[in-house]
């Protein structure tokens, strides 16, 4: 399966000069999004993962269905203001602004193995930023695992010496 033929290019979106790639038709095509979740299936069911954690809001998108399928929790990193309950934070840059991420103090086992989703890795900002939490809480990231990775932007570069998966590249 292509799965590009399933992504929307959208020029100068949400603003002047972003190609924005929108998964939505990818999404809306049952066989294409259940196709794109196994290879992430696939790619993480050795690694012993006991957690999955994605950021608001596309990596629920992302880790939930897989999270499903490994039969493994799923804990949501939310933009500030959102979780109800003793939270900690941390602040990021991404590829059009700046934001605070957190996740519920609780969300993560001292000693568990994460693996991180999300749609997207752009300048990677929003992926360190979930890392450093799960870290802060004891977690162990076993791997991060994006449906697209925009290269010219370089967000592998902040995630140095994690192993990252991703299904397609432009
Ligand atoms: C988008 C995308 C990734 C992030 C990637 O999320 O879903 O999470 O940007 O960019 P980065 O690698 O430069 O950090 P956004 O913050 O737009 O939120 P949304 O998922 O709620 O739309
Ligand atoms: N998040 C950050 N950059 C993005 C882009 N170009 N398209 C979709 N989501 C994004």
């Amino acid at each position: 399966m292509n799965f590009k033929d399933y992504i929307a290019d959208v020029p100068d979106f949400p603003e002047k000069g972003i190609t924005f790639r929108d998964i939505s038709p990818l999404m809306a095509d049952g066989k294409a999004y259940k196709a794109a979740t196994e290879k992430i299936v696939e790619y993480a069911k050795d690694k012993g993962v006991e957690m999955i954690v994605g950021p608001e809001a596309r990596g629920f998108i992302v880790g939930c269905p897989v999270a499903n399928e490994l039969q493994v929790g799923f804990a949501p990193c939310r933009k500030k203001g959102k979780l109800p309950r003793e939270t900690i934070e941390v602040s990021y840059g991404l590829e059009y602004g700046n934001d605070v991420l957190q996740l519920h103090k609780d969300a993560i086992k001292p000693g568990q193995k994460v693996l991180i989703t999300d749609d997207l890795l752009a300048t990677g900002g929003t992926i360190a930023a979930t890392i450093q939490l799960v870290e802060k809480l004891g977690g162990e990231v076993v791997g991060a695992a994006f449906f697209i990775e925009l290269k010219d932007l370089k967000g592998r570069d902040k995630i140095e010496g994690y192993d990252i998966f991703t299904l397609m590249t432009y």
